[in-house]
């Protein structure tokens, strides 16, 4: 029998369905101040999550809360223009519910954004940090509790979560258009307190170069998932500075803005080589 939560997966996707019967081989998530990005593409169909049956609904400014399906490269592709965060007070369940989902429709591939404030002392606002790993801290693993053996298995390897193969690729995009990317560890935190001066140099000395509230749990679902991972930090705020150490999310949303452009021309070429 269907447990609870295949059973509203099921019916989240019959929904989308209905209104987009066609099936995504690429999924991406924007992060804060990204959702901009998604007029790059050539938007097919929106939905708001508020109209999909079973979905979370974002709370925060700056994430307008929608699925776009839009065609890049001749690709099929779910674009999600808002994210779910733990410190919103939503599940882990609930924040990695869109992956499962995703997943269902069919994509194979996931593309994922987000906001970070640069821990690595190389590092300035506006790069983009290609996330070759990651570091959970105290993010609740979003897959305690009994596991759906139709989803995935137990113990799920975390060896490559973010694929070599893309991280390639996206080198050689960025070097195309001299992107000057940066590569690094993304140290996963809850938020959404930003970090102090003694925690940012916890960050560096555990050996993270940019951190965020947000990716982690949703890189280890689309793990346990099968789906192959490309992760981007859009560095919007340098947290290990000595001076002047404040940060306020109106700085992360502009920052985010004014990258978005460079990421988005990342993504569609990269689109074209999966
Ligand atoms: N810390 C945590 N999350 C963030 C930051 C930061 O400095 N910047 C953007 N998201």
């Amino acid at each position: 029998m269907a447990s609870a939560l295949m059973k509203q997966l099921i019916e989240s996707t019959e929904f989308i369905q209905s209104i987009y019967p066609h099936h995504p081989q690429i999924g991406i998530i924007l992060g804060s101040g990204l959702g901009d990005a998604a007029n790059e593409m050539m938007i097919e169909s929106e939905i708001a999550y508020s109209k999909i049956p079973h979905f979370p609904v974002s709370t925060v400014q700056g994430h307008s809360g929608k699925m776009i399906f839009c065609e890049s490269c001749g690709k099929k592709i779910v674009l999600m223009a808002g994210r779910f965060h733990f410190y919103e007070g939503y599940t882990p369940k609930q924040v990695t519910y869109p992956i499962r989902v995703m997943k269902m429709l069919g994509i194979h591939t996931l593309f994922i954004s987000n906001a970070a404030g640069g821990v690595n002392e190389h590092f300035k606002v506006g790069d983009l940090m290609i996330i070759k790993d990651h570091i959970a801290l105290f993010t609740i693993n979003p897959l305690i509790g009994k596991n759906e053996d139709g989803l995935g298995t137990r113990f799920p390897d975390m060896s490559e979560p973010y694929d070599k193969l893309l991280i390639e690729k996206a080198k050689i995009a960025g070097e195309k258009f001299g992107y000057g990317l940066k590569e690094g560890v993304y140290a996963g935190v809850t938020g959404p307190s930003f970090e102090t001066r003694a925690e940012y140099k916890l960050l560096k000395a555990v050996g993270g170069d940019a951190v965020g509230m947000s990716t982690v749990q949703e890189v280890i679902t689309a793990q346990h998932a099968g789906l192959k991972v490309f992760a981007v930090s859009v560095i919007t705020d340098l947290g290990i500075r000595e001076e002047d150490n404040t940060i306020t999310h109106e700085e992360v949303l502009m920052a985010g803005k004014e990258a978005g452009p460079k990421l988005i021309n990342l993504f569609k070429e990269m689109i074209a080589v999966v």
